[in-house]
């Protein structure tokens, strides 16, 4: 039998999601079990002892699957050959913050990180996007990765969605697997928009099964779109292992093909499906066949839901118009 062997690169190794999301797919859970995993870690210096910390946990865990190990301050080194990057590193916001205030601390990274997966990684290099404000690191990335198709670059919204169906199943108590197709547009920020229009309950509408329509349009949406802030108010640190869970559900959902109803929230590089300006990073509804994505295109947009969708765009141009000068440097 062929041996499938993947090497995944994670940046910010020694901070809290990647403490929370190495031992995971290590253990298999991303790839799944008949795949053997290389792990190649990228730090800052400073943080390169911390890093090799979690490296000496990770080994002795004696994951079967983990066949190797590699640490690195240089992204060309940690970026070499990958087949997936995992862009995590990079400073989260504090309490009071948007998470676009990020954009002048992290845009440089991004830069940096883009031109150096272009030079090592493989052509076929996938990279998920975590670091905030990620949608537009994520366009950053790939403006700047100019080897590597702009479909391979990512911006997490699964973190976004999750908690979308948490809300749903808080508010409704019907299990968990009785939500289907509740999807997230725009930007993972405050101006997201969790479509609950186009939802289903065990095969119902989800507005008709949760019947409190002004409930949905304004408490729901505000608490997805500030969940984030709601646990750095009460951790005093952003959400952590929640964030590692979701970057595995999403590398999965894309690695898998998707069941015919359903359909997962990702930012993705927008072609221009549903007014969207093409080129941004856009979570919209995708699909994917286990190789390859697509946009689900003919989801029905009543008014509020383009109106929310249109001010999530908006954001994102504004955030694009804000680092435009850094990519002509
Ligand atoms: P953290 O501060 O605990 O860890 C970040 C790590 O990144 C640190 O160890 C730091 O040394 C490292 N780092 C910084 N710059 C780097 C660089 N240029 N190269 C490599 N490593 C670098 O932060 P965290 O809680 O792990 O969060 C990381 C990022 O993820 C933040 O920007 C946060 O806002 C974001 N985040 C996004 C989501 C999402 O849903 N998209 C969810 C949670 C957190
Ligand atoms: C989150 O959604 O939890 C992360 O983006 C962290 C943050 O700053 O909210």
């Amino acid at each position: 039998m062929k041996e499938n062997r993947v090497k995944v690169a994670v940046t910010g190794a020694a901070g809290q999601i990647g403490y929370a999301l190495l031992f995971r797919i290590a253990a298999g859970e991303m790839f799944g079990p008949g795949t053997k995993v290389i792990l190649s870690l990228l730090e800052l210096p400073q943080a390169i002892d911390a890093a090799k910390g979690v490296v000496m946990e990770l080994q002795d865990c004696a994951f079967p699957l983990l066949e190797n190990i590699e640490v690195s301050d240089s992204p060309e080194v940690a970026f070499a050959d990958a087949d997936w990057a995992l862009l995590v590193g990079s400073v989260p916001r504090k309490k009071g913050m948007e998470r676009k205030d990020l954009i002048k601390i992290n845009s440089q990274i991004f830069i940096e990180q883009g031109k150096a997966l272009s030079q090592t990684a493989r052509k076929t290099c996938k990279v998920l996007v975590v670091g905030n404000p990620c949608n537009t690191n994520a366009f950053i990335a790939k403006e700047t990765a100019r080897n590597i198709d702009p479909r391979n670059f990512f911006a997490l919204t699964m973190l976004d969605q999750n908690r979308a169906y948490a809300q749903i199943v808080q508010k409704t108590k019907v299990p968990l697997t009785a939500i289907e197709g509740l999807v997230i547009w725009g930007n993972h920020s405050a101006t997201q928009f969790p479509d609950f229009y186009n939802a289903t309950i065990k095969g119902r509408p989800l507005i008709d099964a949760v019947a409190d329509e002004e409930w949905l349009q304004k408490d729901f949406i505000q608490k997805v779109q500030q969940r984030g802030a709601a646990i750095i108010h009460a951790r005093g640190l952003s959400s952590a292992a929640s964030a590692a869970n979701a970057v595995i559900n999403t590398v999965q959902k894309l690695l898998n093909p998707t069941a015919s109803a359903e359909r997962f929230s990702l930012a993705v590089v927008s072609d221009g499906s549903y007014g969207i300006e093409k080129g941004l990073i856009f979570s919209f509804p995708v699909r994917s066949n286990g190789k390859d994505w697509e946009i689900v295109s003919d989801l029905p947009l009543n008014e509020f839901s383009q109106k929310k969708i249109k001010e999530s765009e908006q954001e994102l141009l504004q955030e694009r118009a804000a680092i435009k000068s850094l990519l002509e440097k």
